[in-house]
């Protein structure tokens, strides 16, 4: 038997044949005993896309499973959501008009406003998150206010105020932005405690990458940008000190919850943000890694339900707290539901 010194503890190293790593692999049983990450429906949140109108419920193209839903048919799938154990869902809105300020994402009649009065009026309880940002509002499909052709950070914060407050008078439980502007947090943060919700949480998508794995949202979401990119705002999927830097930031500035979003390019980004913070982390399993599985289990070339529980664990087992999913629903065929 060899004992090696670790850092502060003794590990007993013995070799084969007294150690066989494969005891402990081979029932169903010895391997749940010993099983470091568990998966539940607890720790997913399910998106879901409200446009104006009623009695739609339209399914998306580029999001197999799902459907644009007007404000009356939310609630329904809402209810069907936390029956099969959801305990939040993420809202993002199509609103009616657009302009270049992005307006109606300030509106109190907005598509999200209305959803998130009519969820809350029939599940008090499930959690309701409201993606923050313009991109889906405004008519240029920036995340933000344009001067002289690029998103002007602090014009943006101006109306990312009136968004969050209306959203907060909406009754949301938790406002998620995710544009990525500098200041963004503390400006929201700032901006619900002079109103007197200081009760409301800030989930921070903190370390977003601008990602060619957003394709099928931008369809879901219209809301692609009509020229250029997100370059200038989102991150460059090459770097990972600048994640910690942004999570740093979100953090001072009062996020509750701090996210990286993709999720499975960035593990790696995922594990250090986890062993450096300390924080709940969030993580979005985004909406080109949902549909390449759709679209490899289509031609069947890969098996879904397999492929799909091993990408959810692998997120949590690089330390997010909670998965946003488009698997929420077909997840819930094998999980726990607390
Ligand atoms: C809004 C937003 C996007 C996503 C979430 N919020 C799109 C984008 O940044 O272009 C992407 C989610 C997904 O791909 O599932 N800014």
């Amino acid at each position: 038997m060899n004992v090696v010194r670790a850092e502060n503890k003794y590990e007993q190293v013995m070799s084969y044949p007294i150690t066989r790593p494969r005891r402990l692999r081979r029932t169903s049983a010895l391997r749940a005993l010993v099983r470091e990450t568990e998966l539940s429906m607890g720790d997913l949140i399910a998106p879901l896309f409200v446009v104006s109108g009623s009695g739609i419920k339209r399914a998306i193209g580029s999001l197999p499973g799902h459907d644009h839903l007007s404000v009356d048919m939310v609630a329904e799938e809402a209810l069907a959501l936390s029956k099969i154990g959801v305990k939040g869902v993420l809202l993002f809105g199509l609103p009616e008009t657009k302009d270049p300020l992005g307006s109606s994402a300030c509106d109190e009649r907005g598509v999200v406003q209305q959803a998130t009065r009519a969820i809350k009026r029939e599940l008090p309880d499930l959690l309701v998150i409201a993606d923050l940002c313009f991109c889906e509002y405004t008519s240029h499909g920036h995340c933000g206010v344009l001067l002289n052709g690029e998103v002007d950070n602090d014009l943006t914060l101006v109306e990312t105020r009136k968004q969050a407050l209306s959203l907060a008078q909406a009754g949301v439980d938790i406002i998620a932005p995710s544009g990525m502007m500098d200041g963004v947090v503390g400006a929201i943060r700032s901006c619900l405690d002079e109103a007197g919700y200081q009760q409301t949480v800030i989930m921070a998508y903190s370390a977003k990458y601008a990602s060619s794995f957003y394709g099928p949202f931008r369809e879901a979401a219209d809301s692609a940008p009509s020229h250029g990119d997100r370059q200038g705002y989102q991150m460059d999927p090459a770097n990972t000190e600048e994640a910690l830097r942004e999570i740093a930031l979100d953090l001072e500035e009062g996020a509750d919850i701090v996210m990286v979003k993709p999720a499975l390019s960035y593990l790696d980004v995922i594990s250090r943000a986890k062993q450096q913070f300390r924080v709940p982390l969030a993580a979005y399993n985004v909406s080109g890694e949902y549909a390449m599985v759709k679209a490899a289990a289509g031609q069947g070339l890969i098996d879904h339900d397999r492929m799909m529980l091993e990408i959810l664990t692998s997120i949590r087992r690089a330390g997010a707290d909670l998965v946003i999913t488009y698997f929420a629903k077909d997840a819930a065929r094998f999980l726990r539901h607390n």
